[in-house]
C-alpha cells in the first residue's frame, strides 16, 4: 500500500477565520489548508481551539469574519460559511464527534445503518411507502453496511447491543458510520482517546486505511503524539485560537515555541 496519496488539489481552504463567542475569541486569524489525499493533523493545548476549527468546517459554528471553500472531488467547490450542517455533509464532508455519539440501545448494524440508508437516499417517505424501488435501496444499504463493518473489523458483532462494545470498538463503530456516506473528507476529532495502547495501533492502522483504501482524506484532532507523529503527514498547531506553526510531524518536533507551548508539558503524552 503506497502512502504517496497526497495531491496538489485543495479540499479545505481556510482564509482568516475569527470565531468569538461575546468576549471570547476561540479562532482568531486562523489560515490553513487541505491537500486532497492527505492526513493531516491539528494538535494544541486543551481549548486552544481545535473543536472550534472542527465546528467551523462543518457548519455547526459560523466564524464572524474570514472564507471556508470546500472542494469535492468533482472539482466542485461551495462556501462553507453560512452553510446548514446536512448541507456540507452532503457535499461531502463527514465527521466523529470528541464525545462518543454511538447509539447505544441499537445494534452494531443498526448504528452502521443509518448512515448508509442517509447515503443510499430511502429517506423518511421512501420508509413510510415501502415500494419496490425502496426494497432494492434496503438491500444495497443492508450490503453497504455488512462491507463497513468488515472494514472496520465489527462484522462479527454486528447483532450486538453497540453499548456491548470496548471503547475502541465504538470508535472504530463511529468510524464505519461516518464513511457511510462516502465523503471526500472526514474530520476526526480524538478519535484514539479512552482507549487503551492496543486500541491506538488498530485505530492507526484503520485510519490510514480509510484514507488509502477508501480515497477519503483525513483531517485528525489528537491528543497522542506517538500517534499523531505516526500518522499525520502534516500537522497545525493552534494556540489560545491562533495557529503557531505549520509543517512535518519533523518540523513541528523540533519546532521550539510548540515544544514550549505543548510538547514539553507531561499531560499530552497518551493523554485522553
Ligand atoms: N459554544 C461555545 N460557547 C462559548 N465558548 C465556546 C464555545 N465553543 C468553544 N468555546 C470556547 O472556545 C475555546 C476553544 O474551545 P475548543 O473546544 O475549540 O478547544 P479544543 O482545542 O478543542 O480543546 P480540547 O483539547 O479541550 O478539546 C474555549 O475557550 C472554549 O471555551
Ligand atoms: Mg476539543
Amino acid at each position: 500500500m503506497t502512502d504517496a496519496a497526497t495531491t496538489t488539489e485543495t479540499v479545505f481552504d481556510v482564509r482568516d477565520i475569527t470565531l468569538r463567542f461575546g468576549g471570547v475569541v476561540s479562532l482568531r486569524n486562523v489560515s490553513m489548508h487541505m491537500n486532497r489525499g492527505e492526513i493531516l493533523a491539528v494538535i494544541g493545548p486543551n481549548g486552544a481551539g481545535k473543536t472550534s476549527l472542527f465546528n467551523s468546517l462543518t457548519g455547526v459554528y459560523e466564524p464572524q469574519e474570514g472564507q471556508i471553500d470546500f472542494t469535492n472531488r468533482n472539482g466542485r467547490t461551495i462556501a462553507v460559511i453560512g452553510k446548514k450542517t446536512h448541507r456540507i455533509a452532503r457535499a461531502g464532508v463527514s465527521r466523529t464527534f470528541q464525545a462518543s455519539r454511538v447509539f447505544s440501545a441499537l445494534t452494531v448494524f443498526e448504528n452502521v445503518k443509518i448512515g448508509a440508508e442517509d447515503h443510499g437516499g430511502i429517506g423518511v417517505v421512501g420508509a413510510i411507502l415501502r415500494g419496490p424501488a425502496t426494497r432494492r435501496g434496503e438491500h444495497a444499504s443492508d450490503q453497504l453496511t455488512l462491507e463497513l463493518l468488515d472494514f472496520v473489523g465489527l462484522r462479527k458483532d454486528a447483532n450486538l447491543i453497540a453499548s456491548a462494545l470496548s471503547y475502541g470498538g465504538r470508535r472504530r463503530l463511529e468510524i464505519a458510520r461516518a464513511i457511510a456516506t462516502d465523503p471526500d473528507v472526514i474530520l476526526l476529532d480524538e478519535p484514539a482517546a479512552g482507549t487503551n495502547p492496543s486500541e491506538k495501533l488498530e485505530l492507526a492502522a484503520l485510519i490510514r486505511r480509510v484514507r488509502n483504501e477508501r480515497n477519503v482524506s483525513v483531517l485528525l484532532i489528537e491528543h497522542d503524539m506517538k500517534l499523531v507523529m505516526s500518522l499525520a503527514e502534516r500537522i497545525y498547531v493552534l494556540n489560545f485560537g491562533g495557529v503557531l506553526a505549520e509543517g512535518t510531524p519533523a518540523e513541528i518536533r523540533s519546532n521550539q515555541a510548540v515544544v514550549e507551548a505543548y510538547l514539553g508539558t507531561s499531560t499530552n503524552e497518551g493523554a485522553a
